[in-house]
């Protein structure tokens, strides 16, 4: 079967997860159980102190970065370069930081958390309308990948189109709760400025003009869409992932993660890092796209939802793209012959095709696309 055949249907019936963990089962489907070594709390490296955090007692107070994005804006020129130093530091050690006083309403965020609960709670025929298919993943899924066999992860999630306008389709968006599909319009338009101002920042600091990556993104033709995560309760979350280990294929995302529970891990090194959220921040990271247009000065980097038998967690994560039909290259400014180009030239329309057909896969993708030397 060739690739667009594969991605028609899914290769077996789809259980919610959400189902699953509402019957009450006290041990999860071997579907969810992952192999030894990748799962949250084991022996080697994965074992790490920030893991156990999860489950209670920790000693691993490390954190990502967390910037004032006011600063990028400060009269104080040493104020503004020093904000735009740790945006720098935080990029090239982390490939993640946390964004505070970023200029979006906290009453949006707590606005925008709340209508996707509700959703989540609606009964399971209502959402059944909203089913998606592999074909663009838009609507309600429990799977990603459509390898017949595959061990799963443990959630739900909603995902659709906020940009270009032309893929913008409100049926596609849920009706329910009523001041839904407004809210979702709304803070879409926040977090696009949001990010536009951090793409000025990210260029900057990487030497380029100011708008160099903004107009490799296409300027105004950006893509963007949102995946909401909803991750129920494990009775067993030692056996599985709520997220497998992967990097956002996009340009950056900007995750808004629950305000209550914590659960994405970043690899750091050999480790495993918990991220505690900064309140009203916005988990930032590099994606992909980016490590190609800077040649790989700034990576992304890898990480992973962990689960718990206690409480449910919803995140969103607003991926912010490139134009979907570009080939996107290393910067040529960015290219030395000490530091030559590391990719060859692809669109993401070709390259999110691999994430579609197989699942989240650490950062396989990204690395085989480089360039023999
Ligand atoms: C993602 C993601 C993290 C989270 O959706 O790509 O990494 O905390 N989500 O849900
Ligand atoms: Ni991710």
């Amino acid at each position: 079967m060739n690739n667009n055949n594969m991605l028609q249907e899914w290769p077996e019936t789809i259980v919610r997860v959400q189902s699953l963990s509402d019957s009450g089962l006290t041990s999860i489907p071997d579907r969810y159980v992952k192999p030894p070594n990748e799962r949250p709390s084991v022996d080697g490296n994965d074992n790490d102190e920030s893991t156990t955090s999860q489950y209670g007692a920790s000693s691993n107070d490390a954190n990502i970065p967390v910037v004032d994005l006011s600063g990028v804006d400060s009269e104080d020129g040493s104020v503004r370069a020093e904000t735009l130093r740790r945006v720098s530091e935080a990029c090239r050690e982390w490939g993640f930081f946390q964004v505070v006083n970023h200029g979006v309403s906290h009453e949006l965020m707590d606005r925008a958390l709340g209508v996707w609960r509700e959703f989540f709670h609606l009964p399971i025929e209502t959402k059944q309308l909203y089913a998606n298919s592999p074909r663009t993943y838009e609507g309600y899924g429990s799977r990603l990948g459509v390898q017949k066999g595959a061990i799963l992860d443990w959630s739900d999630y909603y995902f659709l189109h906020y940009l270009p306008s032309n893929l913008k389709d409100y049926n596609k968006w849920p009706h329910l709760p009523t001041n839904c599909r407004k809210v979702i319009e709304e803070y879409g338009r926040e977090v696009v400025k949001l990010g536009g101002r951090l793409l000025k920042v990210f260029s900057v600091n990487l030497g380029l003009e100011e708008g160099f990556l903004q107009n490799a993104f296409g300027g105004e033709e950006i893509g963007a869409c949102l995946r909401v995560n909803y991750y129920p309760k494990c009775p067993q979350p030692e056996l599985a992932l709520g997220l497998s280990s992967h990097s956002d294929p996009g340009g950056m995302t900007l995750l808004l993660p629950d305000d209550q529970v914590t659960g994405l891990q970043v690899r750091k090194d050999a480790s495993w890092i918990t991220v505690k959220p900064a309140p009203h921040a916005f988990i930032v990271n590099i994606g992909d796209q980016i490590q190609v247009l800077s040649n790989a000065i700034y990576k992304s980097v890898e990480h992973r939802v962990v689960v718990n038998s206690g409480k449910e967690r919803l995140s969103m994560a607003f991926f912010y793209n490139p134009k979907s039909d570009i080939p996107l290259e290393p910067a040529k400014e960015l290219v030395t012959p000490d530091q030559p180009a590391l990719y060859t030239p692809m669109t993401f329309d070709e390259y999110r095709l691999f994430i579609r057909l197989r699942g989240p896969r650490g950062k396989s993708q990204v690395e085989s696309l480089k360039s023999p030397r």
